[in-house]
């Protein structure tokens, strides 16, 4: 369930989100029956029994609304205010987020009676601002803030809150954001410690469940087996995927002798099996293994040959020429050693599969290898003792890295002038000597885009608008 969902005056809500909350009938304070969603009904009691415990008597004034019901409303208030101050004020039908069950309008109850602005302004403004300090720790945010009337396209209202689960809550609070800068500008990378049995691929989709942002990427693939370092990139982030792929990784392989399998690793189907032969010298044949070679790519991968992933080709039993590629081994070094196994400690580059380059190094020893545990330690600027596991994650327990952490290139803060043409993509003059690719950020130290040299100017890479 994403709670995160954005209906405002640009994003209807959609048909499909309806059909998959659940709503509940609850009272409002004239003891009505109403309709609220089942999460942020939950979240409600327990914020109402906190606040409570302050002095704070709240009730729900509307939860739940129809389109019919809003349209009803719409049409009142234009018909008492005029349509200037109705936009201001009241949701088109279709664009209110009450339609999701989510956003709750309350009511502070004094004396029995609802607190009304004009009765105390005082007691109602000092009561309001007290709720609106606890709000996230319910999962709620104050939706239409007094200060972001530009952003929400609504005037302040303080009754009006919204449930987006704490983990959401936590973050928008602490950057004082709205739900629209939230889900435009959260950005960042994460260094999650992969555990084994799950793909990448099911650690963004978990990850982006957390955040609610479908705007999640990874950057370079562990298999299932395969632990460790793995980094994600949220947001404007993911403009950054190819850079961060591209970096050195090292890694902790364990190795067993004597039998190779289709995949190269431990999950695979026995191919064939030999004697290891004695006094075998793996230290000499990983410091002879030449640091640069051409590696052939698995068949079980997911590289493409003509519009074809490889592990394609090998589940319909076709033949295919392995394509193999250039890589390079950066260090090389064994960490233990037994009768049968061994375990080695590489940095490699991109691209290189560290199933392939046990199967190679066994091969100049006259035996099969197989890999049988694989952990990734390190990735460009980034190590497991940094990472975080999704179980921490989701507690709240992370690192949010910056764009100009995550990278080595220079960093330069570009003048006024200057920062509209690296935004706009016109080229600029390398007068600072770059070599390959630059960070420019502006006076306000936020980032602008990445420029690379192109002859003797910096052409704008990615900008981060
Ligand atoms: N008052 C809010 C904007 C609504 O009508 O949904
Ligand atoms: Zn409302």
């Amino acid at each position: 369930m994403n709670y995160a969902i954005l209906i405002n005056k640009e994003n209807k809500l959609k048909d499909n989100y309806i059909k998959k909350i659940n709503l509940i009938t609850t009272k409002n304070q004239y003891n009505e029956n109403i309709l609220i969603e089942e999460e942020t009904f939950k979240a409600y009691q327990q914020l109402k029994e906190f606040l409570k415990k302050q002095n704070i008597n709240i009730e729900i004034d509307s939860a739940y609304r129809s389109i019919k019901e809003q349209e009803i409303l719409y049409n009142d208030y234009i018909e008492k205010y005029g349509v200037d101050y109705t936009n201001e004020m009241v949701a088109k039908p279709k664009t209110s987020e009450h339609h999701s069950g989510l956003a709750i309008d309350l009511s502070i109850i004094v004396d029995d009676k609802v607190l009304e602005k004009d009765d105390n302004e005082k007691l109602y403004n000092e009561l309001y601002s007290k709720i609106h300090k606890y709000l996230k720790d319910y999962g709620f945010i104050l939706r239409y803030p007094e200060e972001k009337i530009k952003i929400t396209g609504y005037k302040y209202e303080p009754w009006h809150i919204r449930y987006v689960g704490k983990f959401i809550a936590k973050i928008i609070a602490e950057n004082n954001y709205t739900l629209e800068e939230y889900l435009t500008n959260f950005s960042g990378i994460l260094v999650i410690n992969k555990p084994k049995n799950v793909t990448s691929f099911d650690v963004v989709k978990e990850i982006s469940n957390f955040f609610g942002i479908k705007r999640i990427g990874h950057t370079g693939t562990l298999d299932p087996l395969a632990e460790g370092v793995l980094l994600i990139t949220i947001g404007k982030a993911t403009k950054i995927v190819e850079l961060l792929t591209a970096e050195y990784k090292e890694y902790y392989a364990k190795v067993l002798l004597g039998f190779n399998t289709d995949t190269l690793d431990i999950t695979g189907k026995v191919l064939s099996t030999n004697i290891v032969p004695k006094n075998l010298n793996i230290k000499e044949a990983i410091n002879n293994f030449p640091r640069q070679y051409l590696q052939e790519v698995p068949i079980y991968s997911a590289v493409k040959v003509k519009g074809k992933k490889l592990y394609e080709y090998a589940r319909n039993n076709e033949t295919v020429d392995l394509p193999k590629k250039e890589v390079t081994i950066k260090e090389i070094e064994i960490i233990e050693e037994n009768q049968n196994s061994f375990t080695f400690r590489c940095i490699v580059s991109k691209g290189c599969y560290i199933r392939s380059l046990i199967r190679d190094i066994a091969t100049t020893m006259n035996t099969y290898a197989t890999m049988t545990d694989l952990i990734r330690t390190k990735q460009g600027n980034f190590t497991i003792e940094q990472s975080t596991t999704l179980e921490n994650l989701k507690k709240g327990d992370y690192h949010l890295y910056k764009i100009e952490e995550a990278l080595n290139y220079p960093i330069i803060k570009l003048p006024k002038e200057l920062e509209k043409k690296v935004l706009t993509g016109q080229k600029i003059k390398n007068i600072y000597n770059i070599v390959d690719k630059v960070i420019f950020i502006n006076e306000d130290n936020q980032l602008i885009g990445i420029s690379e040299v192109e002859n003797s100017s910096l052409r704008t890479w990615k900008n981060f608008n």
